[in-house]
């Protein structure tokens, strides 16, 4: 089976390949590996990812290429015509759209829309995307769950990742694909995003820099540590999701469809005090964190937590890594990266 990854030298889509890869498929990744944060990263991820080649015996084929254009992804798929899509190529950041808002219609949406429709002309056999926990936006009622209404987001990026979503559900309605689209919580752990919290606080603790705690540190994350999530990533290839003839569409249900589509929350479904978070990377780092408070950030949310019964009905979840377990694990991948 070929798998095509979009984002694949950025952190989610390159721990899912290394993971297919080991697994035996043969992979077509795609990445523009735009400067949003340290290009070197992104370079070093795809240096892994050959050498996970050649350790598996597996197939890597890797093309730079822009999301955008439409010609140049419309042949990859016509040469390659992978079988099963993982779309994880997109402008991330919450904090960034407000600056930038651009960057995010033309990679989410022009460029979610240009790989879409190459799952249509290729008759794909499972499309599954990454969305965020941010499409519950301004939403208290916790935990969030696939069935509350998603129509009050609170940055550009959320409202990008819930047209996805729409964007999907149109598709698999109209032709039939089968789609999968994923609300991810805060994904953490070895080779992770330079632009999140755990990577900032982890480089201003070393240097002895103030860390910049939002919202007086009241915020409570969701943090899913990464292994966890490709796991669950891998068990649905083997799953399309399939029509639902019984969907009552006189009781419309945002969590379910007629259509072959799903929506599901990835997240570990224990949300912890952003001050507990800071204590256990300091003690893992054994230097205390120099803390400046700061008033809550537009387009930011004070707490995310992920109700993950829907996930867990249909794959076997069988990952739950503890906050100290994955801390420890990125804070060593940090440290020999970084040679600190
Ligand atoms: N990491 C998280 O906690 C988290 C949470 C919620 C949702 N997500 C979503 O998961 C996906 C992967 O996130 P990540 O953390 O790996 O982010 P990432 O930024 O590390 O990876 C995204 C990759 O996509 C590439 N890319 C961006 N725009 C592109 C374009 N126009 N053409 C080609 N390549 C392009 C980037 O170069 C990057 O390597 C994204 O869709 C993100 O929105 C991530």
């Amino acid at each position: 089976m070929k798998i095509l990854i979009t984002g694949v030298a950025g952190f989610i889509g390159f721990h899912l390949c290394k993971k297919l890869l080991n697994d035996g498929y043969q992979i077509i990744g795609l990445d523009n590996i735009n400067s949003y944060y340290d290009i070197n990263l992104k370079l070093s991820r795809l240096n892994e990812l050959k050498k996970a080649e050649i350790k598996s015996n597996s197939n890597f084929i890797f093309k730079k290429v822009d999301l955008v254009k439409k010609e140049e992804i419309f042949q990859i798929f016509d040469e390659e015509k992978p079988d099963v899509i993982f779309h994880f190529a997109a402008q991330a950041g919450v904090r960034y759209s407000i600056e930038n808002p651009f960057s995010y219609i033309d990679s989410n949406v022009t460029g979610f829309m240009n790989i879409i429709e190459c799952c249509r002309k290729n008759k794909v056999k499972s499309f599954i995307f990454a969305s965020s926990s941010s499409v519950y936006g301004g939403n208290t009622k916790i935990p969030y769950s696939e069935k509350d209404p998603v129509d009050h987001p609170i940055s550009l990026y959320a409202a990008t990742k819930r047209s996805n979503e729409l964007f999907a559900h149109v598709y698999s309605h109209l032709y039939g694909i089968p789609s999968i689209g994923i609300r991810l919580f805060t994904v953490y752990g070895p080779w992770g995003r330079p632009d999140m919290a755990p990577f900032i606080f982890t480089k201003s603790i070393f240097s002895g820099e103030a860390i910049k705690i939002f919202n007086n540190g009241d915020m409570n994350r969701d943090f899913t540590y990464i292994d966890d999530v490709i796991d669950a990533l891998a068990k649905l290839i083997a799953k399309p999701p399939v029509r639902n003839n019984k969907y009552d569409s006189s009781k419309p249900n945002p969590s379910k469809s007629w259509s072959n589509f799903k929506i599901f929350n990835i997240g570990n479904s224990n949300p912890i005090k952003l001050m507990k978070f800071i204590e256990i990377l300091e003690n893992e780092i054994g230097i205390k964190a120099v803390k400046e408070y700061l008033p809550m950030q537009p387009g930011d949310v004070k707490t995310t937590f992920a109700d993950t019964k829907n996930i867990e009905n249909y794959i076997e979840i069988t990952n739950n890594t503890s906050l100290e377990k994955g801390i420890k694990n990125f804070i060593n991948w940090y440290k020999e990266y970084y040679s600190k």
